[in-house]
C-alpha cells in the first residue's frame, strides 16, 4: 500500500508527474471542465470531458498495481494530464492532454518524456503505443519530438510507436 503519491521529476524544474489519486477528483474534474471545448474539439476526449465529478473520483478510485495516472503539475498546479494504458504488458498505451493555457511551451513533451522513463525503468515497459486522429497535428508533434514513430494508418487515427531503449540510457 503506497502512502502518499507517487512524483516523477521531468528534466524542467518545477515540472512533475505526480501519481492521480482519489482526492484529485474535484481539482481533476475542474480542469476537465475548463479544458473541455479544448479537448472536445476534434472529436476526442468526448466522453472523458462529459465526466461527473462521481464517475472521475471512481476512476481515480479503482486501485492499479503500480501507479499509471498522473497529473501534469507546474509549480502548485495541475495543468493536464498523462496515461499509461496496460493494454498487454510489458506493452502499454499512452494518453496526454494539457490544459489550453498550459500549450506550446513543450510542458507535454517533457511529459511524455518523463513517463517512459518511468515506464522503461519502473514498469520494465518494452513498447508503447498511442493512436492520434489524422488532424491532430499538436499531438503528431509531440509524439515525433519524443521518438515515436508512425507506423500504422488506422482509418480515422495513426498508430504511433516506440520501443524503449535499455534502462540507464537517457530519454530523447
Ligand atoms: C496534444 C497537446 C498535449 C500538445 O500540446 P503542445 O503544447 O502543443 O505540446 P508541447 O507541450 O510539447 O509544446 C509544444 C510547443 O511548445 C513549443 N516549445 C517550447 N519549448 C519547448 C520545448 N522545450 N520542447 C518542446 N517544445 C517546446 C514547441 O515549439 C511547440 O510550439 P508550437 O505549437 O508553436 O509548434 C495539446 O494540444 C492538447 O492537450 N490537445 C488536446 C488533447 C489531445 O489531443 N491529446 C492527445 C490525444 S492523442
Amino acid at each position: 500500500m503506497r502512502t502518499s503519491p507517487l512524483v516523477v521529476n521531468t528534466a524542467r524544474a518545477g515540472l512533475v508527474l505526480r501519481e492521480l489519486v482519489e482526492q484529485d477528483a474535484g481539482a481533476l474534474h475542474a480542469l476537465l471542465q475548463a479544458s473541455k471545448a479544448h479537448l472536445t474539439r476534434l472529436g476526442n476526449f468526448t466522453a472523458i470531458a462529459a465526466a461527473d465529478l462521481a464517475a472521475v473520483a471512481a476512476e481515480l478510485a479503482a486501485q492499479q498495481p503500480a501507479p499509471l495516472s498522473f497529473a501534469v503539475v507546474e509549480g502548485d498546479a495541475m495543468v493536464g494530464r498523462v496515461d499509461l494504458v496496460a493494454v498487454d504488458p510489458p506493452r502499454y498505451g499512452l494518453g496526454y492532454w494539457l490544459a489550453p493555457w498550459a500549450t506550446g511551451r513543450g510542458l507535454a513533451t517533457l511529459a511524455v518524456l518523463a513517463l517512459l522513463e518511468y515506464a522503461r525503468d519502473d514498469l520494465h515497459a518494452s513498447d508503447v503505443y498511442a493512436g492520434v486522429t489524422h488532424n491532430n497535428h499538436a499531438s503528431a508533434a509531440v509524439l515525433h519530438r519524443t521518438g515515436f514513430d508512425r507506423v500504422a494508418d488506422m482509418g480515422s487515427y495513426s498508430r504511433y510507436h516506440r520501443r524503449l531503449a535499455p534502462e540507464g540510457a537517457t530519454m530523447s
